[in-house]
């Protein structure tokens, strides 16, 4: 007989994304659904875009919650501040830089690539030269890369950006929430996130942000958008005072992020972070004591997603399916040149747990031990609890 109701697994979700929601999420996203200029909806869109500005830290106007997701945000930023013809800096250290740079070429740039090795940061001395070299409008780059689990140094990339007056275009998608991101400090003009990692919710919104001169330029544009869905012009008439329709937004969804966004501020953004990086560190404690290695420096780890050296001979793709198919626990695996070289695990929003880190040891090591490899799981959940009692 054909099931009546979906069938879908209670996962423990520990790889990069989605990961699981807070009880009040899941509840949010079952309220009425109603209309999208319906007063009252639009209540929630202006608390959303205020609690968008706190975890930004910004004081942009145009601060909001694009349909679909964190691609959606990537192009609608590309779209908006790069035309045919601008000379356009891209950083690629990993899949996700490399995704920018083909959106940029979509757009027609005058594009340069910077390529760096994957599981490092964009050298800011490289940067320098070649801002020296050519003037650029914007430099594209990735906060926190989690096709590596590098997370970027923003002080020296963002004094090099104002000294030689380029814009700064930033994916936030696996940072915004749970690491620190300072869009109006580091003179971000255009930065876009996820809803599904570290802010909380289900995927299907993208919060983006764009500075005055990113608006600016947008206004001064001598082609229209290359998105009409995206444009910000056109979304700023329904999501600023004007309200007109735009396109039919999901208040399931836009429900379900104020949750999350209301969450964030009761816990308090600095705590939260905080609670993201004793986490991280925990796990990267027991990590390395059950006698495994990480594939980042220690200066440059993202807390939000941990990349875990798989051992020389061990099928990756087994272990992931054991783990998923006996503790229903979800990690990610590598993506591009680091395919079945690391493991992503994910610690972002309601996942980043004590509780979530101590089942992960537990689980890889017995997943590890069916081929023959022997770890030191005592060693593990004894550094995991140290860790924790700082
Ligand atoms: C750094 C980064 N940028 C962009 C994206 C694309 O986001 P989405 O898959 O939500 O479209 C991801 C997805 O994991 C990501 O990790």
């Amino acid at each position: 007989m054909q099931a009546r109701q979906v069938e879908a697994p209670l996962r423990k979700l520990m790889g990069p994304g989605p990961l699981n929601i807070h009880p009040r999420v899941y509840q949010a996203l079952t309220s009425p659904v109603i209309g999208h200029l319906d007063p009252a909806y639009l209540k929630v869109l202006d608390q959303i875009g205020d609690l968008l500005r706190m975890v930004f830290r910004t004081k942009n106007r145009i601060t909001n919650a694009a349909p679909g997701t964190g691609t959606a945000g990537m192009e609608s930023c590309v779209a908006n501040i790069i035309e045919p013809g601008d000379p356009v800096l891209v950083c690629v250290q990993g899949y996700f830089g490399d995704r920018i740079r083909q959106m940029a070429e979509r757009q027609e740039a005058k594009l340069t690539v910077i390529e760096g090795e994957w599981g490092k940061p964009v050298d800011p001395e490289t940067l320098e030269k070649e801002l020296k070299k050519n003037s650029y409008k914007v430099i594209g780059l990735v906060h926190a890369e989690t096709s590596t689990g590098v997370l970027q140094p923003m002080a020296e990339i963002a004094g090099l950006a104002k000294e030689h007056g380029a814009m700064i275009l930033l994916d936030t998608v696996t940072s915004l929430g749970g690491v620190d991101v300072r869009i109006d400090d580091w003179g971000v003009d255009a930065a876009y996130s996820c809803s599904q990692k570290c802010i909380g919710c289900a995927a299907g919104l993208s919060p983006v942000s764009f500075s005055e001169r990113a608006v600016e330029s947008v206004r001064r544009r001598k082609h229209p958008v290359r998105s009409w869905y995206l444009d910000i012009s056109l979304l700023d008439k329904y999501w600023g005072t004007e309200r007109v329709y735009h396109h039919t937004s999901s208040s399931t969804l836009n429900y379900g992020l104020l949750e999350a966004l209301r969450l964030i501020e009761e816990e308090g953004l600095e705590k939260r972070i905080q609670r993201h990086t004793l986490n991280h560190k925990a796990l990267v404690a027991g990590v390395e004591a059950m006698g495994l290695e990480m594939l980042v420096s220690p200066e440059f780890r993202l807390p939000s997603l941990n990349t875990v050296k798989i051992p020389a001979g061990i099928d990756d793709v087994k272990v992931r399916s054991y783990l998923l198919d006996t503790y229903n626990l979800e990690i990610g695996g590598g993506l591009g040149v680091l395919k079945g070289k690391v493991w992503r695990v994910g610690l972002m929003g309601y996942s980043s747990s004590a509780e979530n880190i101590l089942f992960f040891i537990a689980a890889i090591s017995q997943a590890l031990a069916l081929q023959g490899y022997k770890t030191d799981v005592a060693a593990g959940l004894s550094a995991v609890t140290k860790a924790l009692d700082k």
